[in-house]
């Protein structure tokens, strides 16, 4: 039993789509939350400038008694991992792990679909991770960089004909070439799920953000670090303006269950 805080960090809102996996599957667990809203996207940067963010993302969040690093970004993921397990001594979890293992396991046709940021896409980290679990899958990955922008501004509501345009040229390629699965391999593709769904009716859609609070609980209950609270204490962090975060997070995730600060790193 451990009921020290998880610390989570993204670069902006998708990792409260993790959070909110989490909430639902673990409502007990104390939770530190950090959105880099002030440098999202990373997913367009450069190796070098997302690991430096990262880095600072990650120092941050060491700054609580953090029992655990929840890596709630393909991008830092597939990009800044390594680091961040050679710098702490503090079980690392991510989510690119999570999602290739289910959607290895879900293929029917060996027809797997990334959607990611640039970054996620260049790294090549799904197909390593895929290949690993299943390695007959074909991995077709279509990089997608104007979906977290366009979500960060709220543009995520069915109906939003822009989004809808977007996703429609993004997934048309995928479904021509007839993949029965797709990765969301972004925490801020949940919020689309509706609009994909709709797009891609025939195909199994996988969330990196439920895969990745699937193992978390998992490993967690293993090592025996669930946290026996009743009920759960959350403090939201980001480097930008809180109103306005406070406010799209509400739209999706209902009662945040805790107060948002801005703070410098
Ligand atoms: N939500 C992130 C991811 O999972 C980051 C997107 C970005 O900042 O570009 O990749």
């Amino acid at each position: 039993m451990n009921n020290k805080y998880i610390g989570v960090f993204d670069s902006g809102m998708g990792g409260l789509t993790v959070v909110k996996s989490i909430v639902e599957t673990m409502p007990d667990e104390n939770i530190i939350y950090f959105g880099d809203t002030a440098h999202v996207p990373y997913g367009t940067r450069s190796k070098e400038q997302i690991t430096e963010y990262v880095l600072n993302d990650v120092k941050f969040l060491n700054t609580f008694d953090i029992k655990a690093i929840v890596i709630a970004c393909n991008t830092a993921d597939s990009i800044a991992r390594e680091k961040v397990e050679a710098l702490y001594d503090l079980p690392v979890f991510g989510v690119v792990g999570p999602a290739s293992k289910k959607a290895a396991e879900t293929t029917r046709n060996n027809k797997i679909g990334i959607i990611a940021t640039n970054a996620t896409v260049n790294s090549g980290a799904y197909e390593k991770n895929i290949n690993r679990f299943n390695p007959e899958a074909e991995v077709i990955s279509v990089a997608c960089p104007l979906l977290v922008p366009l979500v960060e501004e709220g543009r995520f509501k069915k109906g939003d004909k822009v989004i809808e345009k977007v996703l429609t040229e993004y997934l048309t390629p995928l479904k021509e070439q007839g993949i029965d699965t797709l990765v969301l391999g972004c925490t801020h593709y949940p919020l689309l799920y509706d609009i994909i769904a709709d797009i891609m009716p025939e195909v199994n859609i996988i969330s990196s953000s439920v895969a990745a609070a699937e193992v978390l609980k998992k490993e967690l209950c293993d090592s025996n670090m669930l946290s026996n609270n009743s009920g759960s204490s959350r403090k939201y962090f980001v480097s930008d303006n809180a109103e306005y975060f406070e406010g799209l997070a509400k739209i999706f995730m209902g009662d945040l269950g805790g107060t948002v600060e801005h703070v410098e790193i």
